[in-house]
């Protein structure tokens, strides 16, 4: 290449740059009509999003390589929520790949989530793909796989004859308002799922009112495509459904046309939740949608609600990498500690921690755990990076690890027993979920 390529972060007047190399790398932008004042609105509604934080790669004032930083607090565990430097948008220009574009972006975002002191960094992609791959060479490790419950109408049928009726339920339209009630659904759903993101108020209304996103990045309007039905008893808000009427859309994107999508279902008891599968589903077929998506949690009692639903494993996948080891320890001391507390462990050793991610010694005095130095009484070895930040989620748990011989047990002067007990409180497992409207 006759001039070098610069890298560098972004400033003002890059947005029609950074959006041109988007559309030339993704059908989806182009599809969405993706422009500056799109680009710029992000920045606007998601304070995940900052201008500041795109990275671009520039040739002869050209920009032909970008990737956006987007920060998300996202839960590990039962209460702890930690800043992850989500990586979105990975592009380079046609006529530029191959030339090490995209992995010098990539390394520039996880030097940058160090600077910050951001421990965790995560992205969504496909198996498989180009990307995949760099983002494996780069530490990031297979976290999940993202699934789909999807239903022709003949299923759909047969579901609405199982759901049972609740009629203390009331089942309505969102009112203006609502959104307070909902947010503390949300809140109360996400207390058993590890993987989910935080959200407030202003993010609500921004991102799920204003438009709704089905995606971070991709939305439709309230009322036209986007509908949502909030759920009540005694005059509360107990629980809400976002779907999408797929011919309704403005900017249809990835799903056909005879598509129904169910993007959002949170409730507060079972009974309720099943109220507000059962009339999303029936405005769903009123609306003449042929094809059902169900983008739920597939865990109970979601699983029980679709049944009849076939679920698919993707090749979408959720990647993470941990960007600075005993830091991420270090803020999940608190919750290690009420976790031993809660199970009931007291114990008193220290414990290497050895992972593909750097090596953290931790201690354990009665039920407190903290990050600490010196010599280590028992040395956990863990040589796969993609079981060893699924524990970290609770996707799977010590045990698990231990039985699959991704765990080498070296130096042990702690009992096995004490070791297994104290192990297993300190990594459960846990459900793992991220709505779509959070993604990147
Ligand atoms: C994925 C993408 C960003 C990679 O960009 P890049 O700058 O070519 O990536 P790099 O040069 O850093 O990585 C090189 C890898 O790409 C592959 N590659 C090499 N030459 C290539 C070419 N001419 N075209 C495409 N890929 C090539 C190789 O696997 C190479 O790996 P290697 O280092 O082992 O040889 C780019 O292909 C792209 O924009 N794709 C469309 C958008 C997309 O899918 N983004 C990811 C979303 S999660």
């Amino acid at each position: 290449m006759s001039e070098e390529i610069v890298y560098r972060r972004y400033k003002p007047g890059d947005e029609s740059g950074i959006v041109e190399v988007m559309n030339a790398c993704f059908d989806t932008f182009r599809g969405y009509g993706l422009n500056t004042e799109v680009w710029l609105d992000y920045d606007r509604r998601d304070p995940g999003f900052k201008k500041e934080e795109a990275l671009v790669a520039e040739h002869k004032g050209r920009i032909v390589g970008h990737v956006q930083l987007v920060f998300r607090e996202i839960k590990l565990g039962r209460k702890t929520f930690i800043t992850t430097g989500g990586i979105a948008n990975v592009s380079t220009h046609p006529d530029y790949r191959g030339k090490g574009i995209a992995t010098k972006l990539m390394k520039m975002a996880l030097d940058r989530c160090k600077e910050l002191k951001i421990p965790l960094s995560s992205l969504f992609t496909g198996y498989g793909y180009v990307a995949h791959r760099i983002y494996r060479r780069l530490g990031y490790a297979d976290t999940l796989f993202m699934t789909r419950y999807l239903a022709e109408d003949e299923e759909v049928e047969r579901t609405l004859e199982m759901l049972p009726e609740d009629p203390s339920v009331r089942v309505r339209e969102y009112r203006e308002g609502d959104e307070e009630g909902m947010l503390k659904v949300y809140e109360q759903h996400i207390e058993e799922y590890t993987g989910a993101i935080r959200r407030d108020l202003t993010y609500w209304k921004n991102k799920l009112i204003d438009i709704v996103c089905y995606h971070g990045f991709f939305a439709e309007n309230l009322g036209e495509a986007a509908r949502v039905l909030i759920a009540e008893k005694n005059g509360k808000v107990t629980g809400y459904a976002y779907f999408f009427i797929w011919s309704k859309a403005r900017k249809p994107i990835i799903f056909s046309k005879e598509m129904g999508i169910l993007t959002e279902l949170v409730a507060s008891d079972i009974k309720t939740l099943a109220s507000l599968a059962k009339e999303a589903l029936k405005r769903m077929r009123e609306e003449k949608v042929k094809t059902f998506a169900s983008l739920v949690p597939p865990y109970p009692p979601y699983s029980d609600l679709f049944r009849e639903f076939q679920l698919f494993r993707e090749t979408g996948i959720y990647m993470d990498a941990v960007v600075d080891q005993s830091l991420l320890f270090d803020m999940l001391c608190k919750e290690f500690s009420a976790r031993l507390e809660e199970a009931g462990i007291r114990s008193e050793f220290r414990f290497l921690v050895e992972s593909p991610y750097g090596r953290t010694l931790l201690e354990v005095k009665e039920h407190e755990v903290r990050v600490s130095e010196g010599k280590a009484d028992v040395e956990l070895r863990f040589v796969d990076m993609h079981s060893f930040v699924r524990m970290l989620y609770g996707i799977e748990g010590f045990a698990d690890l231990l039985l699959k011989g991704k765990i080498d047990v070296r130096r042990s002067d702690v009992k096995f027993q004490t070791l297994l007990n104290t192990m297993n409180a300190l990594f459960p497992r846990m459900k793992w979920f991220i709505w779509p409207a959070d993604h990147w």
